[in-house]
């Protein structure tokens, strides 16, 4: 459907869980965030009604996100859940990879089509230091089960920080030999922990790249690749993204909406919300009234971010693994 601002609204962030296991800086305060109680995060069967609803309105791509999606038991339910609702036809998984390789042929054979890995350094050392975590070895076979899969659309993704610049070009050269993928670079947020740190300008990454590998030449998406400006590489065989929602910001052909864990429905990812459908899926009143709810809101979705004032009224004040990124 279409929101006041004439945007075509057919994607969902679709946030399974609040929980993660690992704690990188940007995202999670050291001693994590205090969970949402079990019994106020949807079910799955909560969550696949509202998607429903929202298939009647015409969301096509539905993205599952978390948290980290892998902690929470039997995803692959949800997955073949979604895949099976009319109108669904692309479901997608952003994810740390680390519990990825023990799920990923059960996600398969319920349909997942995508997978966006998060990884901010090759380097041990460099890599806990960001997550806070010793989980290195374990992401790595996430991702190595991921390029070994057929049929599956694999994206890496690193918020270039002081931390990681030793490793931009490294992660980069992931996608020049191999199974083709795409290596996107995401521009610091202000949001949650991201408030307090200082993430790398987007065009020292990209100069860095430039004297790793050569010119870079755009690719041309037609607007397919949601906020990613891709380029190639000479001689890579995959390609190279930048999401720079501070420096370029993309809401002008934003096509997003997001759901929280406890069923908070965000039209915009740094405005705060206080709409809640939970409880009205759990009232029974789902079907046309969820989805009246819900139209509502899409067009109603805001016209933009304003990450230059992050203090402004309505900000949202969770942390991205509160939000699902
Ligand atoms: P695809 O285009 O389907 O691959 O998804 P994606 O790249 O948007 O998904 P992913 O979960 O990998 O997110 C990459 C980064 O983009 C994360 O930091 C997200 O927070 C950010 N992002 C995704 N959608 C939006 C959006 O609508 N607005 C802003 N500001 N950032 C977004
Ligand atoms: N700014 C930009 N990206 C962020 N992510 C988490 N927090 C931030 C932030 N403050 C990224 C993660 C993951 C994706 C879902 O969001 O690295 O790849
Ligand atoms: Fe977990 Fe992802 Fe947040 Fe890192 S960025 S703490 S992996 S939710």
């Amino acid at each position: 459907m279409t929101d006041c601002w004439g945007r075509d609204i057919h994607y969902l962030r679709l946030s399974v869980t609040d929980r993660c296991n690992l704690r990188c800086r940007y995202c999670m305060p050291e001693e994590g965030v205090t969970p949402v109680p079990h019994d106020q995060v949807l079910t799955y069967e909560e969550m696949l009604e509202i998607v429903r609803a929202l298939a009647g309105l015409g969301i096509d791509r539905v993205r599952i996100t978390g948290g980290e999606p892998l902690v929470r038991r039997d995803l692959t339910y949800l997955v073949a859940g979604l895949k099976a609702i009319p109108g669904i036809r692309w479901v997608g998984l952003t994810t740390n990879g680390i519990l990825l390789s023990d799920q990923l042929s059960g996600l398969m054979q319920a349909g997942l089509d995508g997978v966006n890995i998060s990884l901010d350094a090759l380097e041990p050392q460099v890599y806990q230091t960001i997550t806070r975590r010793d989980e290195l070895v374990r992401a790595l076979a996430g991702l190595e089960a991921a390029r070994d899969t057929p049929g599956l659309k694999v994206k890496v993704n690193c918020v270039p920080t002081r931390e990681n610049r030793s490793q931009w070009v490294p992660l980069a050269q992931l996608a020049q030999s191999g199974p083709p993928l795409d290596v996107r670079f995401i521009q610091l947020m202000p949001i949650g922990c991201g408030r307090d740190m200082d993430g790398a300008d987007p065009q020292e990454v990209y100069t860095a790249l430039e004297r790793a590998f050569g010119p870079a030449s755009p690719v041309e998406t037609a607007g397919q690749e949601g906020p990613a400006r891709l380029v190639a590489f000479p001689g890579f065989a995959g390609r190279v993204g930048f999401i720079s929602a501070v420096s370029q910001p993309f809401c002008e052909g934003c096509n997003r909406i997001r759901i929280t864990p406890e069923g908070v429905v965000k039209p915009c990812l740094q405005y705060d919300s206080d709409l809640s459908v939970r409880g009205l899926v759990r009232s029974g009143m789902g079907g046309f009234l969820l989805q009246a709810v819900l139209q509502e809101a899409i067009y109603q979705k805001p016209r933009g971010h304003h990450f230059s004032r992050p203090d402004a009224p309505g900000d949202e004040h969770r942390t991205m693994s509160e939000i699902g990124g």
